[in-house]
C-alpha cells in the first residue's frame, strides 16, 4: 500500500506545531497502524530526520498509551479498537490520513503525537483504590459478589486509561474515564466503605485538572476502545450527589450548616 500521511509535528510543548506531509510506501495491509508509523520513522531516521514521536507500550490494546486522532476520530475508524490494534487493511491504497495528538486542554502536547496524560493518574490517586491491610490472599468465597454486579464491575474495569473519551468529547470532559474508575470499585462489596468519599474526591480532582463538564453528548462511549458505557457516568453522578447530601447532613447535625 501507498499512503499520504499528514502528521502533526511539534518539537515540544511550547513550540508551535504544524502538519507535515509524508509518503508511506511499502506498507503491508497486515501491519498495525503503529507498525506503519515505525516504517515511516525508519525512513526518517535513515534520512537523518527526527522520527515522529508517538506513545506506545503493550501494542495489544491493554496499556492505553497509544491514542491519537486518525482522520479526526480518536483511535481511528474501527469501533472498539485501540490504535495499536488498528490494521492498515482498514484503509485503502492511496488514502490520505491525518494524524494528530489528543486535543484537550488538560492533555498538553509533549512532542508530536505524545500528550501528557498525568492528570488521569492524579484522578486515580485521589480515590481510585480500596484501603485494606495487605496480607495473604483471602479465601475467594468469603465475600460473594452477585453475578450482575461482578459483570458490571468487570466491564468498568476494562478502562485502559487511554483518554480517547476526553479527546472525543466536545467539552474535553474526563467523566467517562473517572466514572469507569469510580464504578469498578463502587460496584463491589470491597469498595463500599469508601464509595461516596471516593466519588467525591475523584470528581473534585477531575474538576481541578481543567477537564470540561459532561453534557451527555455520548461521543465518549463511541470513541472508547473498551466500550465503556455512559451508564457509568449516571452511577458516578449518583454517588457524587449522595456524598454531597451526606456532607450537608453532617454539617446540619453538627450545627455548622
Ligand atoms: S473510558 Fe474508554 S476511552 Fe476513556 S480512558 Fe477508559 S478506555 Fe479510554
Ligand atoms: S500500545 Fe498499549 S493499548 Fe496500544
Amino acid at each position: 500500500m501507498k499512503l499520504v500521511l499528514h502528521v502533526w509535528r511539534q518539537p515540544h510543548a511550547n513550540a508551535p506545531g504544524s502538519f507535515v506531509t509524508y509518503q508511506a510506501t511499502d506498507i503491508s495491509p497486515d501491519m498495525s497502524f503503529l507498525e506503519m508509523l515505525d516504517v515511516v520513522n525508519e525512513g526518517l531516521v535513515a534520512a537523518g530526520d527526527r522520527p515522529i514521536a508517538f506513545d506506545h507500550d503493550c501494542r495489544e490494546g491493554i496499556c492505553g498509551s497509544c491514542g491519537m486522532m486518525i482522520n479526526g476520530v480518536a483511535h481511528g475508524p474501527v469501533r472498539a479498537t485501540a490504535t495499536c490494534q488498528l490494521h492498515m487493511r482498514s484503509f485503502r491504497d492511496g488514502d490520505e490520513i491525518r494524524i494528530e495528538p489528543w486535543r484537550a486542554g488538560a492533555f498538553p502536547v509533549v512532542r508530536d503525537l505524545v500528550v501528557n496524560r498525568a492528570a488521569l493518574d492524579r484522578i486515580i490517586a485521589a480515590g481510585g483504590f480500596i484501603s485494606v491491610n495487605t496480607g495473604s490472599a483471602p479465601e475467594a468465597n468469603t465475600l460473594p459478589v452477585p453475578k450482575q454486579e461482578a459483570d458490571d464491575a468487570m466491564d468498568a474495569a476494562a478502562c485502559i486509561g487511554c483518554g480517547a473519551c476526553i479527546a472525543a468529547c466536545p467539552n474535553g470532559s474526563a467523566s467517562l474515564f473517572t466514572a469507569a474508575k469510580v464504578s469498578h470499585l463502587g460496584l463491589l462489596p470491597h469498595g463500599q466503605p469508601e464509595r461516596l468519599r471516593r466519588a467525591a474526591r475523584m470528581v473534585a480532582q477531575m474538576d481541578s485538572e481543567g477537564f470540561g463538564h459532561c453534557t451527555l453528548f455520548g461521543e465518549c462511549q463511541e470513541a472508547c476502545p473498551k466500550e465503556i458505557s455512559i451508564d457509568t457516568i449516571s452511577r458516578m453522578n449518583g454517588d457524587f450527589l449522595r456524598a454531597s447530601m451526606s456532607r450537608r447532613e453532617e454539617k446540619l447535625v453538627g450545627g455548622t450548616g
